[in-house]
Formats: structure tokens, sequence, C-alpha cells
């Protein structure tokens, strides 16, 4: 849930450095921080907030006396959000920057800093003094890189910098860390897209890797070179172009996303997956869709694909819960991951934990040099590009397209499904960027909703079957990105208790597509408006005006684009409403893109 950058005899070093890091703020934003680096001698500069801050503090001095920097953009896990607790910690012999958590810290700083007064408050100080103790027993880096490794666990990215020697020590295990080497210099980074403009090769680490650098030299601490392969450079989506924001751009490429991955789906990739799925599917008892927060709610509508187009189980689980279920070896299962990053913890760790017992595995990823990519038997990608908005959206969209033929593809491979279905829904698909640029165009409904938001002091989503689901996604949105109080109820479950919330300050958005529960979903709507509730609903068919009633027309839906048609005025809706609240909606507070901790 942090960022790191390690830039290694280079120049220019301000720059680059801030420059990565305003690329890698969306893995956290609480503290940033820079250690310039030379031969017996370390400067280190932090700030709590934003890069924008750090920059400040470093605008006077041009650092051309140092040969390196290592840097950090923190979300904070251990320790309040102070310059104490910012990384780097350093002093002029050794500067240290961590992404993770050690989880064993506490048990470190009662054995090793005892004598120590200074209250240490974050895990990374704990190693810092932890690591300076060692030193004096153990004057040799190499041999005292090694202790430290021995010693220390939990999941993280260490670049640690020794200025007696010029070594940087690069140690990887479970948080995401690349290295990239050029012609002027060699660049670390959590992310390995922020160094598109800097390297053409890289190298991910892999769990337990040591990797030492000395000069131009990158080599493992106990084996061979370091292979770099070349890096795969998406073009820089690390711009708004005309958007005010990345969320609102990242929205409006959805139609542009979407055409793009189904097209990659049906040129090439179901030809060689589906041989792969041959292998896994025959024989196959259930699909076991896993995921956090957004993904989550990508698995709860492939369960209703899965239902629709196949006569094998499907259930969903909670990556956070998973990791710590009992499950048996025995049933033929295969687990389906999915996670925009690739990266987060509790989805990783939930995949490492049914891998060990013997199950294959799936990935649904945007990111495609991710650890969860390394892990899974087998990769379904989306090509939503970088989704750089901590709060996602088209990441989502194209997950449901994955997972929509991948439901289809399962379904006519098991028979459940003839080829002319089968082809029927795949131009159903195809046709869906169509269908949601007629929605972008259509949005003199958002004002409206923004004033109703504004004057409500909840906003609750309601919806049945397949865009249950989207109500859950549309709530989540809302509260991640304006902080107003929402949740997402299935519509039958009002009666059994929610429906007590209504009242004249509550909104209720209903989403009522012309499907077989359309006049149940219709009944919501009438209960919630005869206590005085007022309510929005979208729908492909008119209710009529009624008071304290707002419709809004949607194009008409199919079974299987109906979740892209109601996630995507949810996605507007929360985005002009945190815009009329001024909130941070690329970084809202509290939150990052990736997870990468417990
Ligand atoms: C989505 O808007 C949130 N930012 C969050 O719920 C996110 O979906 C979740 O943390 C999972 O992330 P992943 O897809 O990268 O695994």
């Amino acid at each position: 849930m942090c960022g790191i950058v390690g830039i290694i005899n280079s120049k220019d070093l301000k720059l680059k450095a801030i420059n990565v890091l305003n690329k890698l703020e969306y893995r956290g934003y609480d503290s940033a921080g820079v250690s310039f680096l030379a031969k017996n001698k370390i400067k280190t500069i932090t700030e709590v907030g934003k890069i924008a801050e750090l920059s400040k503090s470093l605008s006077s001095d041009s650092y051309s006396s140092f040969e390196s920097v290592i840097g950090h953009t923190r979300w904070a896990t251990h320790g309040i959000v102070s310059k104490n607790n910012a990384h780097p910690f350093s002093n002029q012999k050794i500067s240290l920057v961590c992404n993770g958590i050690i989880e064993n810290y506490n048990e470190l700083k009662l054995k090793y800093l005892k004598s120590h007064k200074k209250i240490i408050e974050s895990d990374t100080e704990t190693i810092f003094l932890v690591l300076n103790e060692l030193s004096k027993e153990i004057p040799d880096n190499k041999k005292l890189i090694k202790k430290l490794v021995s010693i220390i666990k939990g999941h993280y990215a260490f670049l640690i910098y020794f200025s007696n020697t010029q070594e940087v020590f690069s140690l990887k295990s479970g948080s995401p860390l690349s290295v990239g080497k050029s012609s002027n210099g060699i660049y670390f980074s959590s992310d390995s897209s922020a160094l598109n403009e800097y390297v053409d090769n890289i190298y991910h680490l892999k769990d337990g890797d040591i990797i030492r650098v000395l000069g131009q030299d990158t080599s493992f601490l106990n084996s061979k070179n370091v292979n770099f392969e070349p890096l795969k450079k998406t073009s820089n989506e690390f711009s708004k172009g005309d958007f005010k924001h990345f969320m609102i751009k990242e929205i409006h490429e959805q139609p542009l996303v979407i055409k793009n991955t189904q097209k990659y789906y049906d040129v090439d990739y179901f030809l060689d997956f589906r041989n792969k799925l041959k292998d896994v599917s025959k024989e196959l008892d259930s699909f076991v869709f896993v995921g956090c927060g957004t993904a989550y709610h990508a698995c709860l509508i492939a369960k209703y694909y899965f239902e629709k187009y196949t006569d094998i189980d499907a259930s969903c689980e909670y990556a956070s819960e998973l990791r710590y279920k009992k499950i048996s070896s025995k049933k033929r299962s295969i687990y389906v991951f999915i996670s925009q990053s690739g990266e987060t913890m509790d989805t990783l760790m939930a995949l490492k934990y049914v891998k060990s017992k013997g199950y294959n595995t799936i990935v649904v990823t945007n990111s495609l040099e991710s650890t969860m990519v390394r892990e899974a038997n087998i990769t379904l990608p989306t090509y939503a590009m970088k989704e750089i908005g901590v709060a996602s959206t088209k990441a989502f969209t194209c997950q449901l397209l994955a997972l929509a033929n991948l439901s289809i593809e399962v379904g006519l491979v098991r028979k459940n499904i003839n080829k002319k279905e089968y082809l029927q829904l795949k131009k159903d698909l195809r046709n869906i960027p169509a269908k949601l640029i007629k929605i972008l165009k259509n949005s003199s409904y958002i004002e409206k909703v923004v004033n109703l938001l504004s004057s409500s002091k909840a906003c609750y989503f309601i919806a049945r079957n397949i865009v249950f689901p989207i109500a859950l996604e549309g709530s989540l949105k809302l509260k991640e990105i304006s902080y107003m109080h929402s949740e997402g109820f299935a519509g039958g479950e009002m009666k059994h208790g929610p429906i007590a919330l209504i009242d004249k300050d509550v909104l209720s958005i209903c989403l009522n597509p012309k499907n077989e529960l359309y006049e149940k979903s219709v009944s919501n709507c009438e209960e919630i408006l005869a206590r005085g509730g007022k309510v929005i609903v979208f729908s492909s068919k008119s209710l009529g005006s009624k008071k304290n009633l707002l419709e809004i027309l949607m194009p008409k839906e199919n079974y299987i684009d109906t979740p892209f048609i109601y996630t995507l005025p949810l996605q507007l809706i929360s985005y002009y409403f945190a815009l009329n609240e001024g909130t941070d909606i690329d970084q809202p507070r509290n939150l990052a893109k990736s997870v990468t901790v417990e």
C-alpha cells in the first residue's frame, strides 16, 4: 500500500524521483520522502501529505552532488501520519524505505532495542534501528542483510542504502518491487509502469530475492546475474488529458477499452484459452470467484452469469475471508481471482492458499506484470489500460466483460448453450460500447440527482438479481469518493428491516431493468414512495410521473449487458456528487489504489 522508488547512479535525481513518485502516489498519499545518496553522505527530506508538498520542500536545491536517490510515498499502516513516521528512515550511514508490514516488529524491538529510549511507532523505523544495531557486530553489509532477512517476518519490499560502500540492497517478500536497467542508471519501483520512460528492460523481483547494486552492477546476493526482460509498455496513461480527474477520464474510456478488450477476446484470446479451459472445466463441479471491494462485486455478477449460461455451480468468497477458511482439497473446483492491481494482499494470499490445497487458479487482472499473474495457473487479462483513480471504474466493467466471456465459453464447452446462442451473446457483448456511449451522451439528469443527494442524509441503492451487485457497487462508489453514508440492498430484503430507514430525508436509487423481476422492483419503488421517501429509478421502461420520483430512462437491455448499462450512470452520479462536495476524487481520504497490506 506504499510506493517505493530507487534511482541509482544517475543524474537529474530530484526531477526523476518526483516524477516516479507522482506515478506511484495512487498507492498511498499520507506522507512522502526522499534520501539523496553519495559516498558517506545521505540527505533526507520528508513531508506529510502528497508528493506536491515534498516537491515544494525540494525546490531550491539541485542535489547534483549526489549520485543516487531512494524515495517513498506512504499509506500509513503502523504509526500515525507524521514527518517522523514518513520514510525514508536514515542517518549518515544507512537509508531505508519499505512497502509492507513487518509482523514481528514488536518482538524485534524487545530483542534488539531494549536500551532504546525513543518511542518507536512504526514497524519500518524498528527495522531501521535494528539494522543499525546489528551493523555494530556485522560490518559486512551482505552478511548484515542476510541476518536481517533471517529475523524479519511479514510481507515487504525494501530498498536499503549503505553510504560507506554505496551498496543498495533490494529485498522482496510479498510486496511488489521491480528493477530496470538503462544506460543512465538503475531504477527500482513498486510499479514497473512508473518506469516506462526510463528503462526498456525490467526484472520483477520474486519472493526471497535479494539484489545488490554496486555501480552499474546488479546481482543476486547469492547467485548469478539478474535476467532482465523487455518491459511491456502501455501508452502514457498518467495524464488526465482534458479531464478534471482521472476518474471521469476513466469513466469515459469505458466504451473504448471494452471494445478493445472484446476484440482481443474475439480475435485470439479465447482460442488458446478454450483449450486450457477444456482441460480444467470438463471434470469440474464448481467455479469459486474471489475478490475484494469492487472486484468482489464482479465476483457476484460472475455468479449470475454462470447460473444463466452454464450448468456448473458458482460461488463467491471475500478474499479476506477465504484465506482463513478451512477448505477441503477434495472438491473439483477451480478458483477465479479478480484483481485490478493483481497485488491486493488479501486476494494474493487467498490465491496462494488455494494453490497450496492443489486447486487450479485463474486470475482476472488489469495488471499483466503483477504478482498474481506470476502465481496463477491461467491469466484472463483485461485491457482497461492503466487505472489511476482509486475508485475503480473501467477496470470493473472490463472485469465484467472477462467474466461474461468466461461464462459463455464454459457454457459452450459444456454444451449448456449452443453455437447459435453463443454467437448471439458475443454479438450482445460487442454492442455494449454503443449503449454506453448513448448513456454518456445523455447526462441531463445528473444535476437533478446531485441536488437530491445534497439534500439527503443517506442514499440507499436497491436492486434484484443481476443488478443487485451493481447496487452494492454504486453504493461503494458513492461512499468511497464522496464520503456520504450509503448502503446497497437486495430489493426483496427491504421489507425485512431496511425499509425502516426510509423517511423524507432519505434518497433511494432503484435499478429496474425490464426483466422478469421488473414488477417486483416497481413495488419496491412504490413502497418507498408510500412512506415519503425520495426515489430515483433507472429503468428502460417508464413508470410515469409520480411525486418524489425522478426516473431516468436507460437503453433497452438484455441479460448479459444489464450490469454494464446500470453501472455507468452510478459511476457518473457518484463522480459529480463528489465534485459538488469538493472531495479528493482521485485520491479519497484513507484509501489507496492497491491494498498490498493485510
Ligand atoms: C474500488 O473502487 C476500491 N478502490 C477497492 O474496493 C478495490 O476494488 C479493491 O481494493 C480491490 O482492488 P484490486 O481489484 O486491485 O484487487
